[in-house]
């Protein structure tokens, strides 16, 4: 069977990288997908794959540090699909920097990205979902993308363990909250390791600050180091937690943490 057969999830950043991911394994679960991301094209292209594998899913144009847009999104999943039982809040941005350099600009825009959108997200889909959520055995569920780094700090990044470590615990007052108020709906966060996608490449491009594939290729093997298993991690590793997460098998779990790390955060 299915393992969200009939469901219907709303995925941010679903373009590419852990998004796209997420929303095909969502869509072979058995979900309908509404893919949203600023990389219109790209995102297009995400949909359009998944239909062409049988799956349904339909992508919109979606800056999630946008209340008025979450407005929008959450009208178009009800009106195309019929309501909102799943919410992968992914879309994130890693830009690092010093913080004795970094700019108030750049730690705002991080924050209304990684966080705001976060909230947005949980604010906007929450009257949706509790429609719909006696439907199903583990409710409607909320998936909050945060980062081995909403555990630990990383030189470099304290806007970014700053926006995941928010993510983290917000996830956990709004699942106390939807088990208090009885809204039927689980609220859990997922925390990456370092995991092969575009969004990586770009981080290590910061990190290597524009001296050659050499600076590039040695934060790389950093990163191999940091991560027991021995390989970093594929955008599939984490689309099976979000589906895991997204379906009644994980019914009774709610406001807390999954780490696919490869055993990072062990040592
Ligand atoms: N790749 C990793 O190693 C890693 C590790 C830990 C956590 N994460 C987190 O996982 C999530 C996905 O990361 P990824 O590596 O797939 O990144 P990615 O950059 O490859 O993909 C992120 C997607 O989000 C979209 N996006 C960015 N800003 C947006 C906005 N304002 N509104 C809507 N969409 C927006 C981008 O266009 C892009 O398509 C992020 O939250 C990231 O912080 C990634």
């Amino acid at each position: 069977m299915n393992r969200v057969d009939g469901k219907i999830a709303i995925v941010t950043g679903g373009a590419r990288g852990l998004g796209a991911a997420s929303a095909i394994r969502l869509a072979e679960g058995g979900a309908k997908v509404m893919l949203t991301d600023m990389r219109d094209e790209l995102g297009e292209e995400t949909a359009e794959g998944i239909r062409q594998a049988g799956g349904e899913a339909l992508f919109m144009h979606h800056d999630v540090a946008s209340e008025t847009q979450w407005v929008e999104v959450v009208a178009s999943t009800k009106a195309r699909f019929g309501g909102v039982d799943i919410l992968l809040n992914n879309a994130g941005i890693g830009t690092g920097g010093r913080i004795d350099k970094l700019e108030l600009k750049d730690w705002q825009h991080m924050m209304s990205i990684n966080m705001e959108g976060v909230f947005l997200g949980m604010k906007h889909c929450i009257p949706t979902m509790r429609e719909r959520a006696s439907m199903w055995e583990g409710g409607g569920s909320i998936i909050n993308i945060s980062s081995i780094m909403g555990f630990i700090g990383a030189p470099g990044s304290t806007a970014y363990c700053a926006s995941k470590g928010g993510v983290r615990l917000a996830t956990k007052a709004a699942a106390l909250e939807c088990g208090q108020l009885g809204f039927n709906i689980r609220v859990n966060s997922v925390h990456p390791g370092y995991m092969e996608t575009e969004g990586l490449q770009s981080a290590l491009r910061a990190i290597a600050r524009g001296s050659g594939d050499e600076a590039q290729e040695a934060a790389r093997q950093e990163m191999l180091k940091a991560t027991p298993i021995g390989r970093l991690g594929k955008p599939k590793d984490i689309a099976n937690g979000v589906l895991f997460l997204a379906s009644d098998d994980s019914s009774f779990m709610t406001g807390t943490e999954l780490v696919i790390d490869g055993g990072a955060l062990a040592q």
